[in-house]
């Protein structure tokens, strides 16, 4: 008997909020549909193809209110993003930033990251955010977190030889575990060379207003990761 593939663990938490404005609204009928990553199931899509200049292609997982997306776009018009977050409001408000600074380097995907990972081709991504994940503290929610082996060999199989993978968190037990799970895998390289390395924002790191809410137990962290 084939065996039935299982459904990894949902790692977010709510995925509707407050009721979306009229210009919100407008913006998730209108602007999400030409910009959703059409991939289709079964098939996989090289993202090169989606933009008609980019010369690097990027991938942010969860966004959440989109600041660290549409930042990026801004500062990096040769790069096409490719930006998951499955919260409404908080792709609504990425939807308005791409608008307002009409960016044309974003491409959105409103459902679980992982599905967008899975209708991509292999070696097709420079660089991958995952900024903040929900973190799961209590013990017997921690499976629930995106920093998985087999997510991280997923990502791996997405990343160009040399890519970059930067994770941040302020939650010490995800930072202790993401970094344990990260060095196991024999893909991820991290070669920090002296702390601030890893306790200091990198230069091109944009704030968000979830990461100033400061909800964490640490300071934030963010190691960057280099692929292969
Ligand atoms: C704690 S928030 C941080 C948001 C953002 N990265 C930041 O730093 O402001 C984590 C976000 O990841 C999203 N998320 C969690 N799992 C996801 C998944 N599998 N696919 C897409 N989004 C996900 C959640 O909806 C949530 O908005």
């Amino acid at each position: 008997m084939p065996s039935t593939p299982i459904k990894p663990l949902r790692t977010y938490g709510r995925r509707g909020g407050r009721p979306l404005s009229a210009r919100q609204s407008h913006l998730i009928a209108t602007l999400l549909p030409r910009l959703r990553v059409p991939v289709e199931p079964g098939k996989q899509l090289d993202p090169g193809r989606l933009f008609e200049t980019a010369s690097e292609i990027w991938l942010e997982i969860g966004f959440g209110g989109g600041e660290h997306v549409s930042g990026q776009a801004k500062a990096n018009p040769s790069a096409g993003i490719l930006a998951s977050e499955v919260f409404v409001e908080g792709m609504a408000k990425c939807l308005g930033q791409i608008e307002d600074a009409e960016l044309t380097n974003v491409r959105l995907w409103e459902e679980d990251a992982r599905d967008l990972m899975a209708g991509l081709v292999d070696q097709c991504l420079e660089r991958a955010f995952i900024l903040f994940p929900d973190p799961w503290p209590k013990t017997k929610q921690q499976k629930r977190r995106i920093i998985q082996p087999g997510f991280l060999d997923e990502l791996c199989r997405l990343m160009k030889p040399g890519g970059h993978v930067r994770f941040a968190t302020d939650v010490r037990s995800y930072a202790d575990a993401a970094l344990e799970r990260f060095l196991a895998h024999p893909d991820f390289k991290w070669h920090p060379e002296r702390s601030e390395d890893w306790t200091c924002a990198p230069e091109d790191h944009i704030q968000t207003r979830y990461q100033m809410k400061k909800l964490g137990d640490i300071a934030p962290v963010y190691y960057d990761f280099t692929v292969g």
